[in-house]
C-alpha cells in the first residue's frame, strides 16, 4: 500500500467582491500558491483555498449602484475573480463563496456550537462603525475618521449578539505562549500578544442594520458580523461540520496581510475554542506592496493590474518579482522600473542565458546528448559542492517562507555558473581527445547545475521551469518531482535534449513600461462607447499611436466615426523629458479653451528648447491616461517616418489660430 501522505492546508484571505483583484491580492495568491507547489514537491497533500467575501454594506451598495440584485452582483464578482485565477495560473484547490450553501450552514453550525457552550448572549452596542472596512472602530468618537481608511466613520447603535471574547484572553495568551510559532513573523506576535495583554472587550458578532448577510436562524432580522462569516470559510472550504471526514483541519497555514492580523489572529482562535474546534496552526501575515509609499487602492487610484505585466513578460516574471524584491513580511515599494529591470537582469540574462547557452553548446558538440563527464577538475568539484550546499540551504528558506532568500541562493548558483562557463571556455575547445573530454566535463556541470536550479526554482518559475526541464530530456513532471531526492550528479550522460523553447526574451525598459501602462490604462478606464479609432491606439508614444491605429485599407469608415475624433491646434508652451523614460517629453499645449499636458513619445527625435511655440495638431477627447506615472491628456499627431516609426509632427504652412478645429 503507498505511504498516506501528510495533509497541508493553507489558505488565502477571501477577497472582497466590491473590487477587482490589483497586485496586492495576486501577491498572497501567489505566494499560496508558491506554498503549494514546493510542499508538493516535498510530498504532501496539499489543499489551498481562496475565494470571495461577498455580505456586508458595501456589497449591498454596489449592487444598488449596478442596478440589480445582490446575489447577481456578488456571482458576477466571484466569477471574475475566479476567472482572474485561473488565467493566471493560480486557481484554488477550493474556491469558497461566503454565498455558498455549505458556508451559510458552517457558519449557523458554529454559532450555534459558540452559543451551547455559553459564548454568545444579547446586548446593545453603539459604535463608530466603518462601513468600508465593515468593522467597529474601538476608541472612536462620533465624528472620527477611519484609521485604516481615512473615511467617516458611522455612530450605529443596534441590538447583537455578543461573543465573550473577553473570556478568551488567558486562553489565547496560553495558547500563543504554548504554540510560539502561531502567529508570524515575530513582529506581529508581538504586536497580537501586546494587544491582548491590554484586555479583551466582547463582541458584537450579528447585526441588524445589514440585511445583505447570512441571517441567524430563528433570530431574524439578525444577521452575521462579516467577520465572523468570512473567517468561517477557511473551516467550510473543507468540510464544514464534517471537517473530520476530509481531515485537512486545523489549517497548517493562513496567510494574510498585515491589516488583518487581529481578525486571524485573535478572534479566529476564540472563536474556535469556543466552539471547541481545532485552531490553525500558523497565521503569517505579510506586508504590504506599496504604490507611490501608500497601499494601493481604487479610491486613490494607484493600483497596479497583474495582466497587463502578464501580457508584457509573462507570469513567471510577475511571481519572481513579487517574491524575490521583497523579504517576506515586510513592506515593499512597487516599481515598474524594477519590475523590468529583475526580469532583463535575473531571468532573461540570467536563468534564460544559461538555458539556451548550455543548450546550444550541447547541441553543438554533442549531437543534442548530455555528454560524460571525464576527469574532474577542482573548479568542477566547487560548483559541484556549492550547488549541492545551495540546495539544503533554498529548502530551508522555503520552510521559513524566506522566498527572497531561497532565490537570492539560487541565482548565486547561476551566477557562479556564468562565471565557470566564462572562465572555462568550452566553446574555445578543439577536438582533441582532451579537448573533448574537457569539454564534456564542462557541459555535463553547467547542465547538470542547470538541472538543480530548474527544479528548485520551479514552485516560483512553473512554466519556465517546466520548459528548462523538458529541454534538459526530464521525463518525470517536475510538479511531481521531490525535492527530497534532489542531489547533485543525478543527470544521466546520453539524456536526449529535448524542444528548446522561448524562456525570457529581453525587453526594452522604456518600451515595455510603456506598454504595460497603456494595458492598464485601458483596463481600468475602458471605453464607453465604441472606441474612435485614436482613441484606440496604443497610447505608447503619443506621436506614432496615430499611426498606428491606421484602420486597414478595407476597413473603411464613415465621416460620423472620423468626426468623434476632436482635432484642434495647439500650440506647444513647455517641454521637458521625463526621468525614466527616455523616449517621453511632457509637455504643456494650449489648445484654445485650455492649457493641456500632454506625452509624447518623441523625445528621441526633437530637442525640447527647439519645441517651444511650435503649433502642432492635438487629439483633444482622448481619455486622460498615465504614462510612465505622468498623466498625459490627449496626443499630438505625427508622421510615423521609416522602420523605426520616426515620429514627424505635423505643422501649418500658414498662420492658424491655436484652438482651430481640424476637420
Ligand atoms: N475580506 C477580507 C478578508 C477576509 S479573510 C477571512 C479582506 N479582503 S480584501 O480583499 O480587502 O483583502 C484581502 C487581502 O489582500 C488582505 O490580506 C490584504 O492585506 C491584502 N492586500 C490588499 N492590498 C494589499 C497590498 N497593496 N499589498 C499586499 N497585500 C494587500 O480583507
Amino acid at each position: 500500500m503507498p505511504e498516506k501522505k501528510e495533509k497541508f492546508y493553507l489558505t488565502t484571505p477571501i477577497y472582497y467582491t466590491n473590487g477587482l483583484p490589483h497586485i496586492g491580492h495576486t501577491y498572497t495568491t501567489v505566494v499560496a500558491d508558491v506554498i503549494r507547489r514546493y510542499k508538493r514537491m516535498r510530498g504532501y497533500d496539499v489543499v489551498m483555498t481562496t475565494g470571495t467575501d461577498e455580505h456586508g454594506v458595501n456589497v449591498e451598495r454596489a449592487a444598488k449602484k449596478a442596478g440589480i440584485p445582490e446575489s447577481e452582483f456578488v456571482a458576477k464578482m466571484a466569477d471574475a475573480w475566479r476567472a482572474l485565477w485561473d488565467e493566471l495560473g493560480i486557481p484554488a484547490d477550493e474556491f469558497i463563496r461566503t454565498t455558498d450553501l455549505k458556508h451559510v450552514r458552517t457558519v449557523q453550525w458554529l454559532f450555534k456550537l459558540c452559543k451551547e457552550n455559553g459564548y454568545v448572549y444579547k446586548g446593545h452596542y453603539t459604535g463608530q462603525y466603518c462601513i468600508y472596512d465593515n468593522a467597529f472602530v474601538n476608541d472612536a468618537k462620533p465624528g472620527d475618521n477611519c484609521p485604516d481608511c481615512g473615511r467617516p466613520l458611522e455612530t450605529v447603535t443596534e441590538e447583537n449578539y455578543f461573543f465573550k471574547l473577553s473570556s478568551f484572553q488567558k486562553p489565547l495568551l496560553d495558547f500563543y505562549k504554548k504554540n510560539p510559532g502561531f502567529i508570524q513573523p515575530e513582529t506581529r506576535r508581538n504586536e497580537i500578544i501586546s494587544f491582548v495583554e491590554g484586555g479583551l472587550k466582547d463582541l458584537s458578532i450579528t447585526r441588524t442594520t445589514i440585511r445583505w448577510g447570512i441571517p441567524v436562524p430563528g433570530e431574524e432580522p439578525h444577521v452575521f458580523y462579516v467577520w465572523f462569516d468570512a473567517l468561517t470559510a477557511y473551516l467550510s472550504a473543507v468540510g464544514g461540520p464534517e471537517y473530520e471526514k476530509r481531515g485537512y483541519w486545523p489549517a497548517d497555514l493562513h496567510l494574510v496581510g498585515k491589516d488583518i492580523i487581529r481578525f486571524h489572529a485573535v478572534y479566529w482562535p476564540a472563536f474556535l475554542m469556543a466552539a471547541m474546534l481545532p485552531i490553525p496552526k500558523q497565521v503569517w501575515a505579510h506586508g504590504w506592496f506599496l504604490m507611490d509609499a501608500a497601499k494601493m487602492s481604487k479610491s486613490k487610484g494607484n493600483v497596479v493590474l497583474p495582466r497587463p505585466i502578464v501580457n508584457m513578460l509573462g507570469m513567471d516574471a510577475l511571481r519572481y518579482f513579487l517574491l524575490r524584491d521583497v523579504v517576506f513580511g515586510q513592506d515593499g515599494n512597487f516599481s515598474y522600473d524594477a519590475l523590468v529591470t529583475r526580469y532583463n537582469s535575473d531571468l532573461a540574462n540570467g536563468l534564460g542565458n544559461l538555458a539556451s547557452r548550455t543548450a546550444a553548446l550541447i547541441e553543438k558538440n554533442f549531437a543534442a546528448k548530455i555528454p560524460k563527464p571525464a576527469a574532474l577538475k577542482p573548479q568542477d568539484e566547487a560548483l559541484a559542492r556549492e550547488t549541492q550546499a545551495a540546495i539544503g540551504e533554498v529548502l530551508e528558506n522555503f520552510d521559513k517562507l524566506s522566498f527572497a532568500r531561497a532565490l537570492e541562493t539560487i541565482w548565486t548558483v547561476i551566477a557562479a555558473a556564468d562565471k565557470y562557463l566564462t572562465s572555462e571556455q568550452p566553446w574555445a575547445l578543439g577536438n582533441s581527445e582532451a579537448e573533448q573530454s574537457r569539454k564534456a566535463t564542462v557541459l555535463w556541470t553547467t547542465a547538470e547545475l542547470l538541472r538543480i536550479v530548474t527544479a528548485l526554482s520551479f514552485p516560483v518559475l512553473p512554466d519556465s521551469a517546466a520548459k528548462v526541464w523538458t529541454l534538459l530530456g526530464q521525463s518525470v513532471a517536475l510538479g511531481k518531482f521531490e525535492l527530497d531526492g534532489l542531489r547533485w550528479g543525478q543527470l544521466a550522460p546520453g539524456t536526449a535534449l529535448g524542444k528548446s523553447q522561448t524562456l525570457f526574451p529581453r525587453v526594452d525598459k522604456t518600451e515595455a513600461i510603456e506598454r504595460i501602462e497603456s494595458m492598464a490604462n485601458e483596463e481600468l478606464n475602458p471605453p464607453k462607447a465604441a472606441p474612435a479609432p485614436a482613441a484606440s491606439a496604443p497610447a505608447t508614444t503619443g506621436a506614432s499611436a496615430a499611426a498606428a491605429a491606421a484602420p486597414a485599407v478595407s476597413d473603411k469608415i464613415g465621416i460620423e466615426d472620423f468626426a468623434k475624433v476632436e482635432m484642434r491646434v495647439g500650440q506647444i508652451k513647455t517641454a521637458e523629458r521625463i526621468v525614466g523614460a527616455d523616449k517621453l517629453l511632457k509637455l504643456t499645449v494650449d489648445i484654445g479653451t485650455e492649457i493641456r499636458q500632454i506625452c509624447a513619445g518623441i523625445a528621441q527625435y526633437y530637442e525640447p528648447e527647439s519645441l517651444i511655440g511650435r503649433k502642432v495638431a492635438v487629439v483633444v477627447n482622448l481619455a486622460p491616461r498615465k504614462l510612465r506615472g505622468v498623466e498625459s491628456n490627449g496626443m499630438i499627431v505625427a508622421a510615423s517616418v521609416g522602420p523605426e516609426g520616426r515620429p514627424v509632427l505635423t505643422g501649418f504652412h500658414e498662420e492658424v489660430e491655436v484652438g482651430a478645429r481640424l476637420k
